[in-house]
């Protein structure tokens, strides 16, 4: 049996938990937040202990592994109490709010020989699965061109006062949402990122940026264009995905079209479960992993993305476009399973 542990009760918690209940061998012991009837009421979901005090739950609850759902500067030092106290990890995105602090939990996590994972949840989406299907089936040749545009929300009171913390959140919306909008966008495009330009806006008198345009060259020449914009007239969650040969639409509310041929067809119709799915999906990668399977998503991945979205601010600051350094080697896989000695 593994024993997971969540920190943090905010906004996905319940997703993550109830992933945990539906994967055999699996359970979710215990659940950690400052607020401790936050965390009751997640726990209720499986009948885990609460805790208030992660160091505690990690002493004490007997755990495996930890799921981090936190504000994002706390995930570095979460990450390196799980490594010391030898539990595998799955962070949150973004995987920290700097580069270093990226390297820092790469090396302790392998020092210690314990998983780690970032939930970059872009990839188990079923939506996004499915345009992933229909690109690699070819069909419509080399992805040539991306347009991703998402809306959110960064008025002042709107989400916890944390996001609106430079020093907590490592930046805005670009931080936060675009993440995901770069996720995607790179894993879809099928190359790192080579260079930025983009351009931030801070409006409502947030303290951080609220909207944010990314204009990516990737090292494919793949170009791709973001837009993350704070309330605007209607909600938008797309992706549109250009071809050589035909174009896929893909979004939660509207599911996953492809054109081809002069004829549109729908390959995913949304449904209400997705993204619980999305949750399990990457839950169950993760187990995978600690069984000695590769994950869908590499830490360098996770990585590019925090740099690139610091690269993106540098390029706002300065007005010019920012070259992004190659990729390390990539870290070889987990070869081994990382089971042993688990409850
Ligand atoms: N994958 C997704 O789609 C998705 C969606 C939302 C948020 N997130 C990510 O999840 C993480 C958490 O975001 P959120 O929206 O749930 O935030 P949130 O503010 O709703 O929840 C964070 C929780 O962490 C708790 N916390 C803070 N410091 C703590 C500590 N020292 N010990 C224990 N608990 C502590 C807070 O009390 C709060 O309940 C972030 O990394 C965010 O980017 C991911």
């Amino acid at each position: 049996m593994i024993r997971l542990g969540i920190i943090g009760a905010g906004a996905v918690a319940h997703f993550h938990a109830l992933s945990a209940g539906r994967i055999n061998g699996v359970e979710l012991g215990a659940v950690c937040d400052l607020r401790e009837e936050a965390a009751r009421e997640v726990a209720r979901l499986c009948g885990a202990e609460v805790y208030t005090d992660y160091l505690e739950m990690y002493r004490s609850a007997g755990l495996d592994a930890v799921i981090i759902n936190t504000p994002h500067a706390l995930h570095l030092e979460m990450v390196l109490a799980a490594a010391d106290h030898g539990l595998h990890v799955l962070v949150e995105k973004p995987m920290a709010t700097t580069v270093e602090d990226c390297d820092d939990m790469v090396r302790a996590c392998g020092k210690a020989g314990v998983a780690l994972a970032i939930g970059q949840i872009q990839h188990f989406l079923p939506e996004k699965i499915a345009a992933e299907k229909v690109l690699a089936g070819g069909e419509l040749g080399r992805v040539l061109m991306i347009r991703d545009y998402r809306s959110t929300d960064y008025r002042p009171g709107t989400r916890p006062d944390w996001f609106f913390s430079k020093r907590m959140a490592g930046g805005g919306a670009l931080m936060n949402i675009g993440g995901h909008c770069l996720d995607r966008t790179v894993w879809f495009g099928g190359a790192e990122v080579e260079s930025v330009s983009a351009g931030t806006l801070s409006r409502f008198g947030a303290p951080v940026e609220t909207d944010g345009a990314l204009s990516l060259t990737l090292r494919n020449g793949v170009h791709v264009t973001i837009s993350v914009v704070s309330d605007p007239p209607a909600r938008v969650d797309e992706v549109l995905i250009v071809c050589e040969n035909g174009s896929i639409s893909t979004s939660p509310a509207g599911g996953t079209l492809v054109r081809s041929n002069g004829v549109s067809r729908t390959v995913w119709e949304p449904r209400p479960e997705d993204i619980q799915e999305g949750f399990f999906l990457q839950l169950q990668d993760f187990i995978t992993m600690l069984d000695g399977g590769v994950p869908k998503v590499s830490v360098e991945h996770a990585r590019h993305i925090v740099q690139v979205i610091l690269a993106a601010y540098d390029a706002a600051e300065s007005g010019t476009a920012v070259g992004i350094p190659p990729a390390r080697q990539p870290i070889p896989a987990v070869s081994r399973s990382l089971l042993n000695g688990v409850h």
